[in-house]
């Protein structure tokens, strides 16, 4: 299940040829990073969560962009955390990420996940109307690169439906990684392009960045609501803990007894992600830096004193839950996809290039985006205000360090056998479409269709406000959550969310694609 169907038929042909879910995702990836330059990518990162049917484990590959060794407020100067270009490029560790799930899980030969995507670039595919929408809106962006534009530009001609996108220069670039492996990009000739292109573009980015980096298996968070387990991504992506605080609380209320679309249940969500999001910024950040007391945040009992401040008469307005932090009181593009294979492996993946098409530097001669993941740092340190500025200690840049995610990939489950796979792209949105697919499913009963198109709300905190799809059941409970004391802004979609439930008695699966993008579900 993916955002396209051709990187979907490729997981299904790597399927059929034999190999395991975790291969599937493997050449999925690389292929999304051909068919959806917004955010399937080798220049970025992400985070790969798998079920591993031996160990009955979740792991976590954590391949999370790092900032170079010379990276600081002072070297970066003039970026924000809207900014493109050479300075906003984070070490990408896409390639190192899937190189390592590969290594430690796959099955079938690295070259033969990484063909199928050099075929996409080099015989081209057929332009749909999103991607010839979203070609021709990033073409106008101003801070497109002339590399950029000489690779998607379409010869200054706007995008139609049934153009062809052929990527020479890429379709190089991958038939490198399929033959000498991922030390080709990072160490090898590609290496070399990108080095040089941060040279021409004044980036700080360094050949000894690139050596270094390195994705980690890591032990994701691990939440109980309802009996089900719930794997997240851990830190440096604040998923998992977000998620779990807010399943922890939710588990203290009887969800079912009440109509979902109620005042009541959005009022309850909605003060739940203000309190989830405020730990977010208050405790978040890259561990191999700062002192994350887990532990506590995942426990219970703190999730049961979180929920005791929950009122039903009021909203608790979000100033008053974080004022020792606020200091100012006037104040997409990523891509998510699941794979799962009769063995029983289970993979749920999200990657990114941070804003659609990234930095919009295309590594010339390379053929590949870069990410703007830099622009993930905080970037107002010691000012965290009511308009959404977060200046928090525990996400502010420093040499080497992963800049906090908000990317989560779910793996659901049941009876320690996967159950639910989801998972969104959207910035800090993300967090909480994965927890409203999830509560869709395990409390409310929903098809997982019904439970991907439910409309969804999004609180962050700060600023203060729910933010929620325009659909009927919302509106008419509008006035009621504004009497509460909320505001809401109606927006037009929030998240992508592919999604597959696994039915292990009949040996089913059903996988279901967010139309919200463009989606593709397959299955054998
Ligand atoms: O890792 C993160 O939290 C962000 N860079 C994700 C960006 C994103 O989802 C943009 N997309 N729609």
């Amino acid at each position: 299940m993916s955002v396209s169907p051709e990187a979907t038929q490729i997981g299904l042909d790597i399927l059929r040829a034999g190999g395991n879910a975790v291969d599937a995702a493997v050449a999925m990836a690389f292929a999304l990073a051909v068919t959806f330059p917004a955010a399937g990518n080798i220049g970025g990162g992400g985070f790969m969560m798998i079920y591993d049917p031996q160990s009955a484990q979740v792991y976590t590959v954590e391949y999370r962009e790092t900032a170079p060794a010379a990276a600081t407020y002072e070297t970066l100067r003039g970026v924000t955390a809207t900014s493109r270009g050479h300075k906003t490029v984070g070490v990408p560790g896409t390639v190192r990420g899937l190189e390592l799930a590969h290594r430690r899980f796959g099955r079938l030969p690295w070259a033969d996940l990484v063909r199928p995507a050099v075929r996409l670039a080099e015989e081209g595919i057929v332009v749909r109307a999103p991607l010839a929408r979203s070609l021709n809106a990033i073409l106008r962006h101003p801070d497109v690169s002339a590399e950029m534009r000489r690779v998607y530009g379409n010869n200054g001609r706007p995008w139609k439906p049934g153009d062809r996108l052929v990527q020479p220069d890429l379709a190089k670039t991958l038939e490198i990684i399929a033959r000498e492996g991922a030390d080709a990009f990072y160490e090898g000739p590609i290496a070399e392009l990108i080095v040089r292109e941060m040279k021409r573009g004044g980036g700080v980015l360094t050949a000894q960045d690139l050596a270094r980096y390195r994705a980690h298996l890591r032990p994701p968070i691990r939440a109980v609501y309802r009996g089900f387990e719930i794997y997240g991504p851990p830190p440096p992506s604040s998923g998992g803990v977000v998620l779990a605080e807010m399943l922890h609380m939710l588990d203290g209320f009887d969800l079912d007894r009440r109509s979902r679309w109620s005042a009541e249940t959005l009022h309850l969500l909605a003060e739940v992600m203000k309190r989830a999001y405020l730990d977010r910024a208050r405790y978040l950040g890259d561990p191999d830096f700062v002192r994350i007391p887990l532990q506590r945040l995942l426990s219970r009992d703190y999730a049961r004193s979180l929920a005791q401040s929950i009122r039903f008469d009021r909203a608790t307005p979000a100033e008053e839950l974080g004022k020792e932090i606020l200091t100012n009181r006037e104040g997409q593009h990523t891509t998510h996809f699941v794979v799962a294979d009769s063995t029983g492996f289970a993979v749920s993946n999200t990657y990114t290039l941070q804003d659609s098409y990234g930095s919009l530097v295309v590594v010339r001669g390379g053929g590949f985006l870069l990410n703007n993941e830099m622009t993930d740092f905080n970037w107002t340190p010691g000012r965290t205000d009511a308009s959404g500025n977060i200046g928090t200690p525990p996400n502010v840049l420093e040499p080497n360090k992963r800049m906090l995610s908000s990317q989560t990939p779910v793996i659901v489950l049941r009876d320690r056998k996967p159950y639910l796979l989801t998972g969104s792209p959207g910035g800090r949105t993300i967090i909480n479409t994965s927890l409203q697919v999830t509560i869709n499913v395990l409390a409310f009963q929903m098809s997982l269709r019904e439970a991907v198109d439910a409309p969804r709300i999004h609180h962050q905190w700060m600023p203060d406000v729910i933010v929620y799809e325009g659909a009927e059941r919302i509106e008419v409970v509008r006035p009621a959550l504004e009497r509460l004391g909320h505001q809401l802004r109606r927006v037009g979609r929030i998240g992508d969310a592919h999604s597959v439930l696994v039915d292990s008695v009949h040996r089913r699966f059903v996988g279901e694609a967010d139309g919200r993008i463009e989606g593709a579900a397959a299955a054998f």
